[in-house]
Order: structure tokens, then C-alpha cells, then sequence
């Protein structure tokens, strides 16, 4: 049975809407993912948005809780039931119907549908709803109903958001399984499933903790897919279902020991949290170490870690992704679509781990021994800055023994690093600063970004942060912070886009107020960084004025868009972007392609782009449901944050894209279109540079003067000529050096002694040791020593043939009168000096010792 498609056909025939899953990256900046089927429709909930028509919705959506309320990270792997990535089946009601309906549904589902029997059901209410007990009590026997306070039926989203009691429904899994002592109904134990929760919205908690009624009553339902799923097969864990199974004994494949359920977490961990990375990958996450990409190497790290103790050595994970897409990618064809890119990504994620994993518990264990409470914060932070183990995971290898780390020396380290790198602050995703934006979002909302259609706005600085990000009230002449404005036409970097630069200056008189030097997403807070020329405070208007560059970073934006255009046309469909970077005087594309490429590729996608430019396309944007988007062929699905509408940048057939970023208007605009470099980035990796706008007419310009430099250098109207030229003349030059040379050697001088050729001379140039062997192929009897400058330093050889010195000995004796020493054979030796000076006396002495002892 595919429950998944059953839910949505029963609900579709009660009137009610489907919707595709919403992205895992939510529209709502208070929240790290989308946790909840009823997360898209937050808005619907609170009265900010009218309720759709018909009031009544349902849906699969993906969830992932690893952080924020609802983590379920560290449980993963060690119950039947959590995971960081699950499918939430929901269906929604916007002040249409509520407890009543609502119960009726899921009672006719669960026992109709599911035909799961009435006698294994059990239900829990909140303790002060008599009403929902009531209605319950039309279905089901009243003992098998029970009241439960806040903590288990009490549902909310977040800190702050819709809210409301809830009443869930439990399958019993049968006491035959379980005897555990809390395995009764209402207990903590794993006998009774909880397998839906019906929420009965009532409520807004703002962030002070008040409960504000909401515009009207409404309904929330969620069922986890994974445990429907379980109960339907009759397993008594969700990982042992078809969802999971498969990558298990894959894994089982890599470990070579069979998976047993009462010690497999390991591989529990693996499949969990394969699901959850190679979601958020092929949703245009990616790896970091701030926010949403921190929990994402968080959770693959966790994995690896698992992998390492089933005794794994080298990247695996990414070797699982296609046993996941044949499991869900029919469902999400996203998956397909993005699968080379993810195993790519996650590959290279594991082996930068795996580069430091051994070390890293190695450090660990040691630790380990010396611990007796608590485990050092100091090791857990050296853990996390040198081995990349992120806190929760030391966290997590300590559980077992019942441990914990000194998070106060830890914390007190971080603060330390944090201010260390103050100055370089890119986000740290720490708890803190996270808690900082979120109020601003709190305090005034989102700002306004104006800046697709302005380069220009009359804007309210409504807060003033310092280069810390603690909240002032003013900045002074000279200092560094950053400003939040009400309306801003600063495009804060996304997408690959560098962020907009600037002024602020004042309405009436155009005065400098500040310099803008860049402009960040913090949480969606669109906050530009400013270096203040006169005093600035919260609630100054301003004029606020995006700097000219701005149109050169919508060329290479533009032209970033036909360059992906060009090497699918090119290179083949399998081309997908892996990353970006666009500023105004160059453009970067990293994206999936097995080898380099050759020089006729990539002059054909220059080529292809360039055309495109001279035939002067139109730019268009859009914003249209992503149904249209991807019937209309664009590109891209989930590179960024998208919400029920999507932008779509299109130049006519030749590029359609999901985009945020800004745009010429024209291809024209964009001039020219200059590959400057093409390079491997990793396995399976490629990147592109290029330059288009005015940078290509700069790097012609300099290409032209290095042109004219030459030709002037090499006095010849036509360059090859002159190095031709050139080429000969060297060629001609070499063979003077070389007669030179032998020249030079013949005019070496020989005496002799008795009948022994005696050679002891000093040499400018040459290769003395080539100039011994000569001499002593040409005599029969013969002694040589000679010296050769080389800078301040000499060089002394010495060779002999059928005579009665050695060489070794001759040059030991001489070359301490150069401040040396060396030695060597009896047929030839070489030592070093330090006293070119000292030449003269040395060819003396050795003469000398040549007459005593031949
Ligand atoms: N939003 C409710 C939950 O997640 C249904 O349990």
C-alpha cells in the first residue's frame, strides 16, 4: 500500500487541497528547518496571510529536527522511532473546521483506511479538554482515552509561533515485544507508538512567552510516515522497514558483519542521517561552519563517526546515496536529478573528516582514560578546532559512559576564539548570535529589499550594531559596524552574488554619512556593513545609494547564467552547478564533470555564450508557483530559499533559472565573454573562470599593451617574426658559448714533471670535473688540480692517472688553504673553500706537494 499517496487521496475526497512539500529551508527566519508539515502555512495561521481557498489543506512534507525545539539528533540511532529527517503527513484546516471533523477524519482513516484494529488504538487528550475527550468518546471506550498535561499534549512549532493543545493517537505494538518498565500507555517506553498528533491551533506565543488567541481556531495534524509505514509491515521499528532496510544491508555489504538490531545504532545513524544530508544537499545546502550548513556537517560527522566505529576507513556515505534515490527519488524527482552533485559534495565532506578522524579519537580516548566526571573542556574544544568534531558529537561519544563535557571551559574557549576572530567574522552559527537576529526579526520583521528595480532609497536606519554585532545606539566617526534599514536597495550576498557596496548619505544636503562596504544575509535580516564618516543612529533617515559597480555584477551574474546554459548544451546534461561566485570584475562556476575540459570545449562554450550576448536577448523576470517554474524548464529547483513562489531569470530559450540575484536587461549589456582558466576543483569537479563587462574590455586592454610591449622589446611590427628572430639568435650564441669553451680549455696550462703531465690551474667557467676527465683521456701519465670561483666560494677538483699521488690526499692537504676541507678517491676528488683569496697560494702549495711526491 502506498500510504503516502493513500493519506493525500482521502483527504483530497474531503475537500481538501493538496500541497507539494515545501523546502526543508524555510521562508520563516526564526527557524533552522522546516519541522512540521503546518511550517509553510505558518503565516495562514497567524492571520498575516488570508487563508487559501479551499480553507482546508494536506500534504507529505519533508521534515528535519536537528536542531532548535525540536532536536532529535542525539536520539537518532538509539530508539526505534527518531529521526532527523522524516515525512510528516498533515492535513490543515484555516478556521474551517476543527476538533470535531478533525477527529472524525483521522478516527476514519486510521480505522478504514490503515484498517488498523480499533482494539490495539489508544488515545491521549490534554488534561483540560473535555470537549476533544467528548468526541473521542463517540469512537473509542473512554478507559482507553487519557488526560495528559503540557509536556505531551501541548504542541508548538518553535519558541514563539502558532501553538495549541493536542490530542495524539497510539498503537500498541503488543506486550509480547516489550517489558520494559516504562512500556505502558502514557510511559516513555517504545510499546505504545505515537502515531498522530491532531493539534487544535488556538494560540500565538510571542516571544515574552504570552499566549495570544489566534484570528480562529484551527487544525494542525501530523502523522509520521516512517511509523505508519513500520506498523503497516508489522516491524517494530521504523529502521526496519522498506525505507531503511536497503541502505542497512548495503552498509552491512561495506562493514562485511551482519546487522543486528540490539547492537546496530551505528547503522541506524548511517541510514537516518544519509536521508537528512542528502536531502539538504540536493536542496542547495552545502557544507559550513555557520547556520544551517554547520548542522549539516554536524550530521554527516556524526555518521562518519558511526561508519569509523563499524571499523569504515575511507568515505562511504556518499557510496549510499544511490540506494536512497532508488528508494524515494520516484517521490522527489529532485533527487535524481541532483545525485551526481551530492555524492560529490558528501565525498569530499568525508574525506576532509576522515583526514583527521583517527587523530582526533585517538586525542580523545586519551582524555577519556584521565576523565572522571567531567571531560575536559579544553580537549572537547581542541577536538572541535583542530579534529572538526563539532561539540554534540564529543557530546554524543560520551553518552554511552554517562559523561559530559566541562561546557563552561569550552564556552569560555569559544568566547576566547570568537573574539580572536572578531574582525573576520563570517557567522559563527552559535547560539548567541543566532538569538541576536532573531530579535532584530522579532523587533521590526524582515526589511524590505527594493533593490532589484532601485539603486536608490530614502531608508530608516532601524538598528545600529557594532563590528561585534551587539546591538548601539549610534556609531562614531571612523568606527566599523552594521546597519539595518527599512527599505534597502543593497543586495545582501546570496546565490553566489557578492553583496552590494555603497553610501549612505543625508536627504537634504547629499553628505557622506557612511561608506557601505558590503551587505550580508544574517537569518534573512538583510544587514549592510558600514564604516560611518559622521556620527550614525538608530532612526536617521538616510538616502541610501548602491554603488555603480552593482551594474557589472549583473553582467557576470547574467553571464554566469549562460555559461551553466552553455556547458549543458555542451558538455551534456549531467552538467549541474556545484557553486558560484559572481562580483564585479569576475565570475567563478564550479559545477559536475568527469575530466577537464579540452581547448575545443572550451572555446565552443565561449563561443555559445558569446553569441547569445551579440544576439542582444531580452531578460525577463518572473515570479510564478514552482509548478510553473519547472514546466517552464528552469533550472535550479532548490539552489536558494524558495517560499510558494519562485523568481524565475530567463533570457529567452537560452537560460531559464530560479534566481534571487539582480540582472542586466539585455544580454548585450553583458559585451563580451572571456574564459580566463578552467581547473579541477575536486573529484568529478570542474571550474570556470571567466570575466565579461568591462573586466573582459580590461583584460583585452592589458593583453593588447603586453602586445605592444613586446613588439616594441623585440623591435618587429609582427611578434612571431621577432621571435623567430630571437629563437636564432640564441641558437647562434649557443654555439659561440660552446666553441668558447673549448677554446678555453686548451689554453689550460701543463707542465710537466718527469713524465707526468702536471695541470694546476684555476678556470672561470666551464665544468671542471668534464675538463679533468678530458685531460686525463689525452695523457698516459697525468696530475690535475683545479679551482674555480663561484661567487664567494671555490670549487676544487683534482684527478690523477698512473702516477703515484692520490688524489684524495692532494686535495685533503690543499683545500684547508682555501678555509676548506673535502676529499675523495684515488683517481679523483672535489672539495669546497671558503677564501677565493687564497687561490694563488693554493696552486703554490699544490705544486709543491705534486714535486715531494711524485
Ligand atoms: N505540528 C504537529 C506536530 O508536528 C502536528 O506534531
Amino acid at each position: 500500500m502506498d500510504i503516502r499517496q493513500a493519506f493525500l487521496d482521502f483527504f483530497a475526497s474531503k475537500g481538501h487541497k493538496i500541497y507539494e512539500s515545501a523546502p526543508l529551508v524555510p521562508e520563516d527566519a526564526t527557524l533552522l528547518f522546516t519541522n512540521a508539515g503546518m511550517v509553510p502555512f505558518k503565516s495562514v495561521f497567524t492571520g498575516e496571510v488570508p487563508a487559501p481557498n479551499p480553507p482546508r489543506a494536506a500534504s507529505c512534507q519533508t521534515c528535519i529536527r536537528a536542531g532548535g525545539k525540536h532536536n532529535d539528533l542525539e536520539n537518532v540511532g538509539h530508539t526505534a522511532r527518531h529521526h532527523t529527517f522524516f515525512e510528516m503527513l498533515g492535513n490543515f484546516s484555516f478556521g474551517d473546521y476543527f476538533k470535531e471533523d478533525a477527529i472524525a477524519y483521522a478516527w476514519e482513516f486510521v480505522t478504514e483506511v490503515l484498517e488498523l484494529p480499533v482494539e490495539k488504538l489508544w488515545v491521549t487528550v490534554h488534561e483540560s479538554d473535555d470537549e476533544a475527550e467528548a468526541i473521542w468518546a463517540k469512537y473509542i471506550a473512554r478507559e482507553r482515552i487519557l488526560r495528559m498535561g503540557d509536556k505531551d499534549n501541548f504542541w508548538q512549532m518553535g519558541d514563539t509561533g502558532p501553538c495549541g493543545p493536542c490530542s495524539e493517537i497510539f498503537f500498541d505494538q503488543g506486550e509480547e515485544h516489550f517489558h520494559g518498565p516504562e512500556d505502558y500507555m502514557g510511559g516513555d517506553g517504545d510499546r505504545f507508538l505515537e502515531i498522530w498528533n491532531l493539534v487544535f491551533m488556538q494560540y500565538e506565543r510571542d516571544k515574552e512567552g504570552n499566549l495570544t488567541p489566534l484570528p480562529k481556531p484551527s487544525i494542525d495534524t501530523g502523522m509520521g510516515l516512517e511509523r505508519v509505514v513500520a506498523v503497516k509491515e508489522g516491524k517494530l521499528s521504523n529502521y526496519d522497514t522498506e525505507l531503511f532496510m536497503p541502505i542497512i544491508r548495503e552498509v552491512e555489504k561495506m562493514v562485511g558483519k551482519p546487522y543486528v538490531y540490539a547492537d546496530g545504532a551505528s547503522y541506524r545513524v548511517i541510514a537516518d542521517h544519509l536521508r537528512s544530508t542528502t536531502f539538504l544537499l540536493a536542496q542547495g545546502v552545502n557544507f559550513s561552519n555557520e547556520g544551517r550548513g554547520y548542522v549539516l556537517r554536524r550530521i554527516l560527522r556524526r555518521a562518519v563517526r558511526h561508519g569509523y566505529m563499524l571499523g569504515l576507513r575511507e568515505p562511504f556515505m556518499f557510496k549510499l546515496v544511490d540506494t536512497l534515490v532508488k528508494i524515494m527519488g520516484d517521490h522527489y524527482t529532485y533527487l535524481k536529478d541532483k545525485q551526481e552533485t551530492v555524492k560529490q559534495l558528501m565525498q569530499l565532506e568525508e574525506e576532509r573528516f576522515f583526514a583527521t578522524i583517527a587523530a582526533g579519537i585517538e586525542l580523545f580516548e586519551k582524555e577519556l582514560e584521565k576523565t572522571k566526571k567531567l571531560f575536559s573542556g579544553a580537549v572537547a574544544f581542541k577536538l572541535y578546532d583542530t579534529y572538526g568534531f563539532p561539540l554534540d558529537l564529543t557530546q554524543d561519544m560520551l553518552k554511552d559512559k554517562g559523561l559530559e563535557v566541562d561546557i563552561a571551559e569550552f564556552e569560555r574557549l569559544m568566547q576566547e576564539q570568537r573574539e580572536r576572530a572578531k574582525a573576520a567574522w563570517k557567522g559563527s552559527g552559535d547560539a548567541k548570535v543566532e538569538g541576536d537576529f532573531k530579535a532584530l526579526i522579532e523587533a521590526f520583521g524582515k526589511n524590505t529589499f527594493v533593490g532589484y528595480d532601485n539603486l536608490t532609497a530614502e531608508s530608516k536606519v532601524l538598528a545600529v550594531l557594532n563590528d561585534g554585532f551587539a546591538r548601539v545606539k549610534c556609531l562614531e566617526p571612523g568606527q566599523k559596524g552594521w546597519v539595518m534599514l527599512d527599505i534597502t536597495p543593497f543586495y545582501a550576498e546570496s546565490g553566489g552574488q557578492t553583496g552590494d557596496a555603497g553610501a549612505l548619505r543625508t536627504m537634504e544636503e547629499g553628505e557622506m554619512v557612511a561608506e557601505v562596504l558590503d551587505t550580508k544575509k544574517f537569518f534573512d535580516l538583510n544587514l549592510s556593513e558600514i564604516k560611518a564618516a559622521r556620527k550614525i543612529c538608530e532612526n536617521d533617515l538616510v538616502e541610501a545609494a548602491v554603488d555603480t559597480t552593482r551594474h557589472e555584477i549583473a553582467k557576470h551574474h547574467s553571464a554566469t547564467h549562460l555559461l551553466h546554459s552553455a556547458l549543458r548544451e555542451i558538455l551534456g546534461e549531467h552538467v549541474s552547478q556545484a557553486g558560484s561566485l559572481v562580483e564585479a570584475d569576475r565570475l567563478r562556476f564550479d559545477f559536475s564533470h568527469p575530466k577537464a575540459l579540452s581547448a575545443e570545449e572550451i572555446a565552443a562554450v565561449e563561443q555559445w555564450v558569446n553569441d547569445k550576448i551579440e544576439r542582444g536577448i531580452a531578460g525577463e523576470t518572473e515570479e510564478m508557483s514552482i509548478e510553473d517554474a519547472k514546466a517552464k524548464g528552469a533550472m535550479a529547483l532548490f539552489g536558494e530559499k524558495y517560499g510558494d513562489k519562485v523568481r524565475v531569470v530567463s533570457f529567452g530559450e537560452s537560460s531559464i533559472e530560479l534566481c534571487g540575484g539582480t540582472h542586466v536587461h539585455n544580454t548585450a549589456e553583458i559585451g563580451m565573454f572571456l574564459i580566463t582558466k578552467e581547473s579541477g576543483v575536486s573529484a568529478g569537479i570542474r571550474r570556470i573562470e571567466a570575466v565579461c563587462g568591462h573586466a573582459a574590455y580590461e583584460l583585452v586592454k592589458r593583453m593588447r599593451g603586453t602586445l605592444t610591449t613586446i613588439e616594441r622589446e623585440l623591435k618587429a611590427k609582427d611578434p612571431m617574426q621577432g621571435i623567430e628572430k630571437l629563437k636564432s639568435q640564441v641558437k647562434q650564441l649557443k654555439q659561440e658559448l660552446v666553441e668558447a669553451q673549448k677554446s678555453k680549455k686548451s689554453e689550460i696550462k701543463t707542465e710537466t714533471i718527469g713524465d707526468v703531465t702536471v695541470v694546476v690551474d684555476e678556470v672561470e667557467g666551464g665544468d671542471i670535473k668534464a675538463m679533468i676527465d678530458d685531460l686525463k683521456n689525452a695523457h698516459d701519465r697525468v696530475a690535475v688540480m683545479l679551482f674555480q670561483k663561484k661567487g664567494d666560494k671555490v670549487l676544487i677538483a683534482a684527478g690523477q692517472k698512473n702516477t703515484a699521488v692520490k688524489a684524495g690526499a692532494w686535495v685533503k692537504q690543499i683545500a684547508p688553504v682555501l678555509g676548506g676541507g673535502g676529499g675523495g678517491r684515488d683517481d679523483f676528488a672535489q672539495a669546497g673553500g671558503k677564501d677565493p683569496s687564497k687561490i694563488g697560494e693554493a696552486k703554490e702549495k699544490a705544486l709543491a706537494y705534486l714535486q715531494e711526491n711524485l
